[in-house]
This record gives C-alpha cells, sequence and structure tokens, in this order.
C-alpha cells in the first residue's frame, strides 16, 4: 500500500481550508504557499505575459524568477511561490503588468 509524502515525514499539516482561483474553490492546507495549493489543484498557469499573452505559473519555487505572480486579494504583483495561502483568499488571473484596471 503506498502511502504519501506527509504520512512518510509523519507530518500533521492542520486542517484544510478553501482559497478561490478565478472564483473557483480550491483546497489548501496550512503551511501551503498559494502556488502550491494551485498546484495541488492542478492549476498550473495564473498570469499572462505583458507582450505575447503567454500562459506562466511557477517556475523556481523560490522567488527568483517572477514567473508566479497573481493577484491576490486584488493585490497585483504578488509572488505565489511566497505567499502563504489563508483562508478565503483570492486568487486571480493576472494579465499583462497587472495594472489594467487601473489605466496604468
Ligand atoms: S516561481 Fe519563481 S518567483 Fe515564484
Amino acid at each position: 500500500m503506498a502511502r504519501t509524502p506527509a504520512e512518510l515525514a509523519g507530518a500533521n499539516s492542520g486542517a484544510p481550508f478553501e482559497i478561490t482561483m478565478d472564483g473557483r474553490p480550491v483546497p489548501a492546507l496550512p503551511g501551503q504557499s498559494v502556488a502550491a495549493a494551485l498546484w495541488s489543484a492542478g492549476i498550473l498557469a495564473w498570469r499572462t505575459t505583458r507582450t505575447t499573452g503567454r500562459p506562466r505559473g511557477a517556475f523556481c519555487g523560490i522567488g527568483q524568477c517572477y514567473d508566479c505572480l497573481a493577484t491576490i486579494n486584488g493585490e497585483p504583483n504578488r509572488r505565489a511561490c511566497l505567499v502563504p495561502a489563508r483562508p478565503g483568499d483570492a486568487i486571480t488571473t493576472q494579465e499583462g503588468h497587472g495594472h489594467a484596471r487601473i489605466g496604468v
């Protein structure tokens, strides 16, 4: 019988909670980054590039590449790999530089 990584490490992650991605419910665990929660739900891209509109998600996972920029609770350009997921967080797809709604 296969065991999960959490079981192998003896981890007790606490009670799951919910965040949303473009309004879709996404389960998350205490201690998970926003990027980890999205990945766990099978969501691999949450922004588009400025010039060509190509999809991007997490790449380095350590806060260096900025590929994972997301709009979190209305604030654009947050690095999803560094932001801890919190109950009720609303993640929305970020297009371009993330300031389209203010016309910058
Ligand atoms: S994945 Fe590289 S900065 Fe977040």
